[in-house]
């Protein structure tokens, strides 16, 4: 058995426009994904939030049912446009009722809440007449719903997210066009992440002004990053995989821990690039009390040779095609889920040391990890041996991380159940139980059994 530290956190991690349901229930305004999800062809067989696990109604049976498996953390996201329904304004009680009730529940069951305050779902009155995270407004907009649930929560959530994946806001929402509010374009992106980190610092600072002193509490951010390994041993393909990780996390986690963006996007972007006031970078620099990370999977990396039909690559850059040069491919050798994405333990291990040395060893919690299969209900129970095959993977590779001196203190899976993933609609199965979308009803899966030995033993 290799045991993980004391006071090691494990747990689950949802969202609320993947679980909640009851879109428009008890005052709550309209957020950008109820509306993109009505776009014909953006969404896995025109799939949307509306009901989802419905969760916000039955929310005291989900806690119930994560404490009778033993679990201790539970992330969740705060829908916005609950506590705003036009993003600002006035405050709606029944939203700020809603999440009290699940604060309780949880503390009830002993059950620890962590809380992201943006999984995505923009009040879309902020999207239609202020452009969104374009606007430097908004930033503003942000800090004040941040300011509102630490008044009301605070007493209570002693860990707190502001943003979740910056990079899929920025890249799939106004690069790529696949993610609400679906925009395409080469320059909004580096906009939108430039807004996304300034609201970040300010509300942090607010945080830190306002209810840190009193309350205690940390607060972070939590981004998402896949390894890049350099295809061959050539400077060239080592330089691009380096390359590759700065235009995935290094975007925002410099400016975070280094007051910067990296070299090597501000050589290639040039004015695209947006650039910090000292004010801005006074917020920003030093502005997490841990790393939250989201890690799925791992690529090759190598430098791009247009001239060898780079350009035909399936898999691309990884982000904005022209602007890294960079080639990723994989190994066909490795195993896939259903989401076309590999299984690769060691890469885990290399982004974690890879943090680990260009930030000096901060306190990383892994905040999402996990994976979707094809799982099957059979006599109410399903087996995936892959799935705990891939979680006994990935926690080897954290401890063996840890061991190696990384300072990882937490892990959550993605997911607690069954949800709406998003473009992929409600095909793809990431949770720990299985959800019956006819029915409502959840079941573990074998994983989730697995899941809940390893955080009561605390080992793998
Ligand atoms: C993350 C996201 C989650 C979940 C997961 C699996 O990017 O934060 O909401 O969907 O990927 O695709």
């Amino acid at each position: 058995m290799k045991t993980f530290p004391t006071h090691f956190t494990w747990g689950t991690a949802t969202a609320s426009y993947q679980i909640e349901g009851a879109w428009r229930n008890d005052g709550k305004g309209p957020s950008i994904w109820d509306a993109f999800t009505q776009i014909p062809g953006k969404i896995a067989n025109g799939d949307t939030g509306e009901v989802a696990c419905d969760h916000y109604h039955r929310m005291e049976a989900d806690v119930a049912m994560m404490a009778a498996l033993g679990l201790k953390a539970y992330r969740f996201s705060i829908a916005w446009s609950r506590i705003y329904p036009t993003g600002r304004g006035e405050v709606n009680p029944a939203g700020i009722a809603f999440y009290d009730r699940l604060i309780d529940t949880l503390i009830a069951h002993d059950i620890t809440p962590w809380v992201t305050l943006y999984h995505w779902d923009l009040p879309s009155s902020l999207q239609v007449e202020l452009d969104g995270w374009l606007n430097p407004i908004v930033a503003d907009h942000f800090a004040t719903y941040a300011q509102t649930c630490f008044q009301h929560f605070g007493d209570r959530v002693k860990h707190w997210i502001t943003f979740n994946e910056p990079w899929v806001i920025s890249i799939m929402g106004y690069g790529n066009g696949e993610f609400a509010p679906g925009r395409v374009s080469n320059r909004e992106p580096y906009q939108v992440a430039h807004q996304l980190l300034r609201a970040h610092g300010k509300a942090v600072q607010i945080f830190r002004t306002q209810f840190q002193p009193e309350h205690g509490g940390q607060i972070g951010i939590t981004n998402n990053c896949d390894w890049r390994e350099p295809k061959t041993d050539s400077p060239s393909d080592k330089a691009a995989a380096q390359r590759a990780l700065e235009f995935f996390l290094a975007w925002f986690t410099d400016p975070i821990y280094l007051g910067h963006y990296p070299a090597c996007m501000r050589e290639r972007l040039g004015d695209r690039l947006p650039e910090f006031t000292d004010e801005d970078i006074s917020l920003i620099k030093g502005s997490s009390d841990f790393f939250g990370l989201n890690h799925y999977t791992t690529m090759f990396a190598a430098e791009s040779r247009p001239d060898e039909g780079a350009k035909d690559n399936p898999y691309g850059n990884g982000g904005i095609s022209e602007d890294q040069d960079v080639d990723l491919s994989i190994d066909p050798d490795w195993t896939f889920t259903t989401m076309g994405w590999a299984v690769v333990p060691w890469g885990c291990q290399k982004l974690l040391h890879w943090i680990d040395e260009r930030y000096g060893r901060p306190p990383i919690v892994i905040t999402e990890n996990g994976c979707a299969l094809a799982d099957q209900l059979v006599d109410g129970r399903v087996h995936d041996p892959e799935r705990t095959e891939f979680y006994r993977g990935y926690l080897n590779a954290c401890h063996d991380a840890i061991t190696a001196g990384v300072d990882l203190r937490g892990y959550f899976a993605w997911t607690l159940m069954d949800n709406f993933e998003w473009a992929r609609g409600y095909v793809q199965r990431f949770g720990l139980h299985y959800v019956d979308f006819a029915t409502g009803e959840r079941y573990a899966k074998d994983s989730m059994h697995y899941f809940a030995e390893v955080a009561k033993n605390n080992a793998v």
